[in-house]
């Protein structure tokens, strides 16, 4: 088999890094030559990891390497049976993409989207040939999470579903079968996790590290909410808020919150701008619970 991805950021590196090792030919391709770049180190850098560690030989490394092929051009995409975006989370640059994806691709390449909250539907609805449009969500860090999201739209064929599912238990992870509605099921549940923390925030109830310190140390959580948030990235995690928010028809359960909007219309998008609720540049101080 032979998947594209496009987007190389936090997700589709991370994709291309889990489907390649699966034993999948990759084409990873991104319109910013850097981020190619950036993923090709970071994929790189967890191969190596991996292999000193003794958990894949250094020829598994080489076999993994040269099935991922990195490129700029849609044009490599001719080949591929399954194409999955991963690009910013805007439903009109998706359906742009698959838009154009859709001219080059074989008639029966599968198209899916690694979208965390739109309207599988709508993002299907662009294309010529909507059956063959589904979701396949992904978890950050892709290597590491396990789980991912199976999401049919209305438009799709009947038996692609549980066709993607076995493709993803050939990929290590497991599968979770969601409706295609707002956020599905992860993010949904996720939604008050990050809401509540904001107001608490917001309404002066405890700082940052605090609720950060007490839903990691007494609470059991691996992060807390702030520290995710600034993982996740704020532009995605805004857009995801906002996503919700407007699809659930302005419930105000995922009302977004003004800190942070204004983090994310800085540009201060977390660690992968250095700046977030934390500040990662070298030197600064970290706030103290
Ligand atoms: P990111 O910002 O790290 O990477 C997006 C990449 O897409 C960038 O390298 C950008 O240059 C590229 N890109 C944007 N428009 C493009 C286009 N038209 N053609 C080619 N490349 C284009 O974003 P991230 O975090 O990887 O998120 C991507 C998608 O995955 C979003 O839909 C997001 O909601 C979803 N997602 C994100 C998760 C996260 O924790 N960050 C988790 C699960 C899903």
């Amino acid at each position: 088999m032979i998947v594209g991805i496009i987007g190389s950021g936090a997700m589709g590196a991370g994709i291309a890094q889990v489907i390649a090792t699966a034993g999948h030919k990759v084409h990873l391709l991104d319109k910013n030559s850097q981020a190619l770049e950036r993923a090709a180190q970071q994929i790189k850098k967890a191969l190596g990891k991996l292999s000193s560690k003794g958990k894949i030989s250094e020829i598994a490394v080489m076999d993994i390497t040269d099935r991922l092929h990195f490129t700029e051009s849609y044009q490599d995409f001719g080949d591929c049976d399954l194409v999955i975006e991963a690009v910013v989370e805007d439903l009109q640059v998706k359906q742009n993409l698959f838009r154009e994806v859709e001219m080059i691709v074989p008639q029966d390449c599968i198209l899916a989207s690694n979208t965390s909250s739109l309207s599988i539907a709508s993002i299907a609805a662009a294309c010529q040939k909507p059956e063959r449009c589904i979701g396949i969500h992904f978890f950050n860090p892709a290597p590491l999470m396990p789980l991912v999201e199976v999401i049919p739209a209305v438009q799709t064929d009947a038996g692609l579903a549980e066709e993607i599912k076995q493709l993803v238990l050939q990929w290590g992870k497991v599968p979770v079968m969601a409706k295609d509605t707002p956020g599905f099921i992860v993010n949904r549940v996720a939604r008050p996790f990050y809401g509540e923390a904001l107001r608490i925030l917001e309404e002066g109830i405890a700082d940052i590290a605090t609720i950060d310190w007490a839903m990691t140390e007494l609470g059991g959580f691996k992060m807390g909410p702030f520290t995710l948030m600034d993982f996740i990235g704020h532009d995605v995690n805004y857009r995801v808020t906002e996503s919700v928010f407007t699809s659930f028809f302005y419930d105000p359960r995922y009302k977004p919150s003004f800190t942070q909007k204004r983090l994310f219309e800085a540009g201060y998008y977390g660690r992968k701008s250095e700046r977030g609720f934390y500040d990662y540049r070298e030197g600064a101080s970290q706030p103290q619970p």
